[in-house]
């Protein structure tokens, strides 16, 4: 049994999310559907420009209404996102479900101290004194691991250093408890020494609240040590899901195995050596068609036929794994042998 047969805290169906352009309709999401449990941590893992961000902007409904056309359904516990009003919408956001970003500078305001913008967002949901409210900012600066908290609670963000304002936001997505967490990148400008910090913060607190996280990131690394479930999104669509173990151990998709093979060992060096993607990824405006990897898969001519360059493939998926590619099993298990898996095992 995967997570996912879990039951699911947020459920996204069959998600389309299309911005009108001056040049055209750009599909950044198109049909992408998955489910996170409470508790568990759903990583998205990516290639730049492939429909992440847009779909962690749109469960928060932060994205610009007037220009998008969005498709599909957003469940969280229950509860139709894509439907609900604005006031609705805020009232979620911070209560229910909290984000976390790459630049903590742009969720924090320069002119008031960490302890007032924590603070505030507390007493918006609850109601709380003044009093209440900082005495709270100051206990969650010092779960987050801020030294001194009392004192630090009245420095201003620019008197934190990177990591520590990472922490503040962190400190001011979950000071409601919040049962879904979104968290875009947030460790990708910090050095690793502050990213393994961070990360471990993320999994402590998880495991104190419950909370369900949907990890978005680039990096299979950070895939590696976070994530219970992985998706694999390319240009705007899902090509491969499953369980962490099932994805990184037995990848399915020549997508996946491409980002596997183009990053160094998990586990320190292996005698292999790194072979990024050829080309870059598609533009979501006039997307290639068959499968959209098709102009940078190795294995495309394998494919009797030439579907992949004519036919999507569909896909197909049981009991939370499953992948959307025209190579039989077969296929997969003699051509992926060769290929440098073994170094994430
Ligand atoms: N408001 C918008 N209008 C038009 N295109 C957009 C908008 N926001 C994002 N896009 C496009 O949607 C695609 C997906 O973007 P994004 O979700 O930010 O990618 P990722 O987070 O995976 O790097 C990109 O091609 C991006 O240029
Ligand atoms: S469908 Fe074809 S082009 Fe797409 S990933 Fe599979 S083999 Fe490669
Ligand atoms: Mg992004």
């Amino acid at each position: 049994m995967t997570s996912t047969d879990q039951q699911s805290f947020l459920s996204v169906r069959d998600l389309k999310v299309h911005f009108s352009t001056e040049d055209g309709i750009v599909k950044a999401v198109d049909g992408l559907s998955f489910d996170v449990a409470k508790g568990k941590t759903l990583g998205i893992v990516g290639e730049s420009g492939s429909g992440k961000s847009v779909t962690n902007l749109t469960i928060l409904g932060l994205h610009d209404r007037a220009r998008t056309a969005i498709d599909g359904e957003i469940l969280l516990d229950g509860k139709e996102l894509l439907t609900a009003s604005e006031r609705e919408l805020e009232r979620l956001r911070g209560n229910k479900m909290a984000m976390i970003f790459q630049d903590a500078l742009a969720s924090l305001s320069p002119y008031h101290t960490i302890g007032k913008q924590i603070g505030e967002t507390y007493r918006k949901h609850t109601g709380a004194s003044k009093k209440e409210a900082r005495a709270r900012a100051v206990e969650m600066l010092k779960r987050v691991g801020i030294p001194q908290p009392d004192v630090r609670v009245d420095d201003y963000p620019h008197q934190f250093s990177g990591g520590m304002r990472q922490r503040a936001m962190i400190a001011m997505a979950l000071v409601c408890d919040p049962e879904l967490l979104i968290a875009d990148e947030p460790t990708t400008a910090l050095d690793v020494t502050v990213q393994a910090q961070i990360m471990d913060l993320l999994k402590d607190l998880q495991q104190e609240f419950g909370t369900a996280i949907v990890f978005i990131t680039h990096d299979l690394g950070v895939i590696a040590d976070i994530a219970d479930d992985v998706l694999v999104m390319y240009g705007g669509r899902c090509v491969e899901r499953g369980t962490k173990k099932e994805v990184l151990r037995s990848p399915q998709h020549p997508y996946t195995l491409g980002l596997m093979n183009s990053m160094p060992s998990l586990d320190g060096p292996v005698d292999v050596p790194l072979s990024p993607i050829p080309g870059s990824p598609p533009s979501l405006l006039n997307p290639p068609s068959g499968c959209r990897f098709h102009p940078r898969c190795t294995f495309a001519e394998k494919v009797a036929g030439g579907f992949c360059s004519t036919e999507q493939p569909a896909l197909e998926v049981v009991a939370g794994r499953g992948s959307a590619c025209h190579l039989t099993p077969d296929q997969r298990r003699e051509f992926f042998a060769d290929f440098a898996v073994a170094r994430h095992n």
